[in-house]
């Protein structure tokens, strides 16, 4: 019986050793394999990066391997998990996760694991919360939802499997083990009943929610704590010490909530096309939102001064931190 990580993980093309620091498939030596540069990119961005493409087809190709071959999994279930994990999504919060590790020094390959184990904790959160239970949506990244497709149990199973290959990989892939361990730890926190899980079952709750520090409260909860989480699982990947960490951490709540604000803010005003989500769904179910709570033009205010304080903590950083400013400043400006 095989017993390296490459046996859940890798594909075919995989080349090291199983013991070799690059055994999960993402660069040999420190470089991208043979076909890397072929990858298709399949989320087209405007990614205020002058590489953008190429930090997208490293991610693509990393979330592509990490499912590529699941030891024993279902097809159709296989099949729903990359439907979901491999669709058209912008990829801020894996992104997030290399930007924050570059910034403190770090390198990519370390912290690939990490930006794919909150990709899947976000595909997984977005198939439970297109669910009929949930927001009951048909369409997500331009495409019919989960559900649509594979049926509401499956998608269940797909978001269950998704979870919890999300700690695997950060198990199994992140070094040392020590690391490891604390990665699982920041990433359960954020997933978790006092935040992403929590924050979704405040959202579904009549009357959870009443002042703007309730919504404050609720938002930064369902959305801010993964991308929180996000800046630092990258800093620690690149051995950052507690006030980089910490520094991160405070731009991502920061960054995390405004990202929810615009959310419901293209709710409202979005392109159902460029957004690929159906829109003025918020008011209709009743959800308790920015532009529901204070306007428009508030919410639009509040989402600007929240990216102006997240990119004032990034001073200490200097030029290190030039991507995780300009991700800043798409995040208000962004389409979809
Ligand atoms: C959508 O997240 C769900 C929210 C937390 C608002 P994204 O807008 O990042 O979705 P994708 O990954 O690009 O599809
Ligand atoms: C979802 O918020 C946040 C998650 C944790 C998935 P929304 O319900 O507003 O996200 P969309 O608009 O469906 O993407
Ligand atoms: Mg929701
Ligand atoms: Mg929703
Ligand atoms: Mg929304």
């Amino acid at each position: 019986m095989k017993s390296s990580r490459l046996e859940c993980f890798a594909n075919d093309s995989a080349v090291s050793a199983p013991d070799s620091r690059f055994a999960w498939p993402f660069f040999v030596d420190g470089n991208p394999p043979y076909n890397f540069v072929h990858f298709p990119v399949t989320s087209q961005s405007a990614l205020p990066l002058p590489d953008a493409e190429d930090w997208l087809r490293r991610i693509e190709y990393a979330l592509d391997a990490a499912t590529a071959r699941v030891v024993g999994c279902p097809q159709a279930l296989h099949e729903a998990m990359r439907y979901s994990l491999l669709g058209p999504g912008k990829r801020l919060r894996p992104l997030l996760v290399l930007l924050a590790a570059r910034a403190c020094g770090g390198s990519i390959e370390a912290a690939m694991p990490a930006a794919c184990a909150v990709e899947m904790v976000h595909a997984y959160s977005l198939i439970h919360d297109d669910l009929p239970a949930m927001d009951n949506d048909d369409l997500r990244r331009g495409r019919p939802t989960c559900h649509k497709v594979f049926g509401e149990a499956l998608a269940i199973l797909a978001g269950d499997a998704l979870l919890t290959a999300a700690f695997q990989v950060l198990a199994n892939e992140v070094r040392p083990p020590a690391l490891a361990a604390e990665c699982c730890a920041v990433l359960a926190e954020a997933a978790g009943a006092g935040q992403l899980v929590g924050g979704q079952a405040e959202d579904i709750e009549a009357n959870a929610v009443n002042t703007i520090d309730d919504l404050e409260s609720m938002h930064s909860r369902k959305t801010g704590a993964m991308i929180a989480a996000s800046l630092v699982l990258g800093a620690k990947t690149a051995g950052a010490d507690p006030p980089r960490v910490e520094a991160l951490a405070n731009y991502g709540r920061r960054l995390g909530l405004a990202f929810q604000i615009v959310d419901d803010l293209l709710d409202v005003q979005g392109n159902e096309a460029a957004v690929g989500k159906r829109l003025q769904k918020d008011a209709r179910q009743g959800k308790r939102t920015f532009p529901a709570l204070i306007g428009v033009e508030a919410s639009r205010r509040r989402a600007e001064q929240l990216v102006a304080e997240a990119c004032a903590v990034l001073e200490p950083f200097g030029s290190s931190a030039r991507e995780l400013r300009a991700l800043a400043g798409y995040v208000l400006e962004r389409n979809r």
